[in-house]
C-alpha cells in the first residue's frame, strides 16, 4: 500500500482544540484515516458511510475482509441513519448504557455500505463515553467506523504510542489524547436474536446488563470459534487467536496456588529462565520476586477494573523485552473479569488448566 505521512496531534480530551477537531474531521470527510482513543481503547476511525473509506481501514489493518466493523455515532438520535428495526430493548440499554462501551448488533439500514458489515444484513453500532471521540463524530457529522487502532490480530491500543507502533505510515492522523480508560473493548450485544446475546464480552459486565434485563434475559455466547474460514462466523471478530503478542503466551488457569507452582515449573524447565517474561498479579509477585526475567504486575486479584486498564499495554511492554515466552495468569470471571479471560484466552499460544 501507498505509504503515507503520519500525523500525531496531542489532543486535551477535556478541552478539544477546535482547530484540531475540525482538521480530523476534514481528513475524515475527505476519506482520510484518523486514529482516535475511546473510553475502550483506541480505535482507527474511517467515514461509515464512504466504501472506498471503509476499505482503506482493512488494507491499513490487514484485516480480513469477512470482519465486520463497528460504526460509531455522537447521539442515540443517530441511530436510525444507520439501523432499522430498532427494539424496545435497545432503547432500555441505551436509557442504562449510553454513551458507554456498549454495542449493538441490529439490521443495517440501506446506506451503511457492505463494507462495513462484511456483506451481512446486521450492523454493529456504539456510542462512545469519551469527549474528544463525541466532539470528533459530532464535528465529522458522520457515523464513523472504527475497529481497534492495532494491526489484525495483534494486541489492542490503550495510547496513541501503541497505535503509532502498528499503523505508522499506514493511516494520516493519531488524536493523543493519553491512555484510555477501561483498557479493553467494548461488549458486543447482539439484538437480532429473540433473546439478547453477548457475543463478546467487554466493558459493561454481563452482571448489568442481566440486572436492566433480568434473570433468564440474555445468553452468552461461549463458544471460541476456531479461525476456519470455512465455518460460518456467528461474529467473526471471535476468532481463537487474536490479541496476540508475537512473543508466544502461555496462559494458566486454576486456583492461585495452583497456578503459582504450575509456573514456576515452566520457568525452571526454560533452557534460560531470564528469557521468560511473567505476566501476574500484585499478589503473585512475592512468589516471583526472585525470577530474573521480565515482569508486568498487572494489578489486584481485588481489583479487575484496575487489571483491564493495565492488561494489553503490559502485554505489548512484556513483548517488547528481550523474551522468548510470556507466562500468563488468568483471572476471575467476574464483572470485567469475564472480558479479561476472554482476551487472555484469544492471545494465548498454549492453555495450561491447573484446577
Ligand atoms: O471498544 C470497542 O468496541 C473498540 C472501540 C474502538 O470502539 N472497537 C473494537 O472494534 O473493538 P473491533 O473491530 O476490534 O471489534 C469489533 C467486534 C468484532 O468482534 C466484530 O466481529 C464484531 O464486533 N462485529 C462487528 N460488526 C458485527 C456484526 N454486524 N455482527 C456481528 N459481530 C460484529
Ligand atoms: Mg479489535
Amino acid at each position: 500500500m501507498l505509504h503515507k505521512m503520519t500525523t500525531v496531534i496531542p489532543v486535551n480530551i477535556h478541552q478539544p482544540d477546535q482547530v484540531v477537531i475540525t482538521k480530523a474531521a476534514h481528513i475524515l470527510r475527505s476519506g482520510g484515516l484518523v486514529a482516535f482513543p475511546t473510553e475502550t481503547v483506541y480505535g482507527l476511525g474511517a467515514d461509515g458511510l464512504n466504501e472506498t473509506a471503509v476499505l482503506a481501514i482493512f488494507a491499513a489493518k490487514q484485516r480480513p475482509a469477512h470482519d465486520p466493523i463497528i460504526l460509531h455515532i455522537a447521539n442515540k438520535r443517530w441511530l436510525p441513519r444507520v439501523a432499522q428495526h430498532i427494539p424496545e430493548t435497545a432503547h432500555q440499554l441505551m436509557a442504562h448504557f449510553w454513551p458507554g462501551p456498549l454495542t449493538f448488533i441490529l439490521p443495517k439500514a440501506d446506506a451503511v455500505p457492505m463494507a462495513v458489515t462484511a456483506h451481512g444484513p446486521t450492523v454493529a453500532v456504539r456510542c462512545p463515553n469519551h469527549p474528544l471521540a463525541l466532539a470528533f463524530i459530532q464535528a465529522a457529522d458522520t457515523p464513523v467506523a472504527a475497529p481497534s487502532a492495532n494491526l489484525f490480530s495483534h494486541t489492542s491500543p490503550t495510547t496513541a504510542q501503541h497505535v503509532w507502533a502498528d499503523l505508522n505510515g499506514r493511516i494520516d492522523l493519531i488524536l493523543d489524547g493519553g491512555a484510555t480508560k477501561i483498557g479493553v473493548e467494548s461488549t458486543v450485544l447482539d439484538l437480532t436474536t429473540g433473546v439478547p446475546t453477548v457475543r463478546r464480552p467487554g466493558g459493561v459486565t454481563v452482571e448489568a446488563l442481566t440486572a436492566v434485563l433480568g434473570r433468564g434475559h440474555l445468553r452468552i455466547q461461549n463458544n471460541i470459534v476456531e479461525d476456519n474460514p470455512e465455518a460460518p462466523l456467528q461474529s467473526p471478530g471471535m476468532l481463537a487467536r487474536h490479541y496476540a503478542p508475537n512473543t508466544p503466551l502461555w496462559l494458566y488457569s486454576g486456583s492461585d496456588e495452583n497456578v503459582r507452582a504450575a509456573m514456576r515449573a515452566a520457568i525452571a524447565q526454560q533452557p534460560d529462565p531470564a528469557l521468560v517474561a511473567l505476566l501476574i498479579s500484585n499478589e503473585d509477585y512475592p512468589f516471583f520476586a526472585d525470577h530474573p526475567g521480565p515482569i508486568g504486575q498487572v494489578g489486584s486479584l481485588e481489583n479487575l477494573s484496575g487489571v483491564a486498564n493495565q492488561l494489553f499495554k503490559t502485554i505489548r511492554q512484556l513483548d517488547r523485552s528481550p523474551t522468548l515466552l510470556i507466562l500468563a495468569r488468568n483471572f476471575s470471571p467476574n464483572g470485567i473479569g469475564r472480558a479479561l479471560q476472554d482476551r487472555l484466552y484469544r492471545a494465548a499460544a498454549q492453555r495450561f488448566d491447573c484446577t
